[in-house]
């Protein structure tokens, strides 16, 4: 059986889905895309269809990480019976998600960073109205947060 992960932003074009490559990525180099399932998803509507912004692009590209292939798409209350792991980029991404859900769950909703053994963030700040740098900080974010990801799945033995 597989562990299915799904990363949530707002938007769906800047964290999640460089957090969804960034997994992705770390899983294959593992070897373990077969039994790591992984996607992501957007709280809001407005780029339902979209690829990621072209800074996330750029930025993710630098280190090695296509996104190209991905497209936004709006969190669903399925969403929560298909998926093991729900992990919000930020407290209000977190909120919204649990508006969602309730206490009828029995998957793990949390902050992504709850993860990160590296970085004391417990939120990926949003890099949308800001600079460059930002999008760096998103991925420097995203690595700390799937290396722990990942090595909690593996000790699970899931
Ligand atoms: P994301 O960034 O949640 O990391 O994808 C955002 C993308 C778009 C908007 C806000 C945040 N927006 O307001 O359109």
């Amino acid at each position: 059986m597989s562990t299915k992960v799904l990363f949530v932003c707002l938007g769906n074009i800047c964290r999640s889905p460089t957090a969804h490559g960034v997994f992705e990525k770390l899983v294959a180099d593992a070897g373990l895309q077969d039994s790591i399932q992984i996607d992501s998803a957007g709280t809001g509507d407005w780029h339902i269809g979209r690829a990621p912004d072209e800074r996330t692009l750029q930025a993710a590209s630098k280190r090695g990480y296509d996104l190209s292939n991905l497209r936004a798409r709006q969190v669903t209350s399925a969403d929560f019976q298909n998926f093991d792991y729900v992990l919000a980029m930020d407290k209000s991404n977190l909120k919204d998600l649990r508006a969602m859900t309730g206490d009828k769950t029995n998957c793990h909703v949390s902050l992504f960073l709850d993860f990160a053994e590296s970085s004391w963030k417990r939120e990926v700040p949003d890099p949308y109205y800001g600079g460059e740098d930002g999008f760096e900080t998103v991925l420097e974010l995203a690595e700390d947060g799937a290396r722990g990801l990942l090595a909690t799945i593996r000790s699970s033995g899931r």
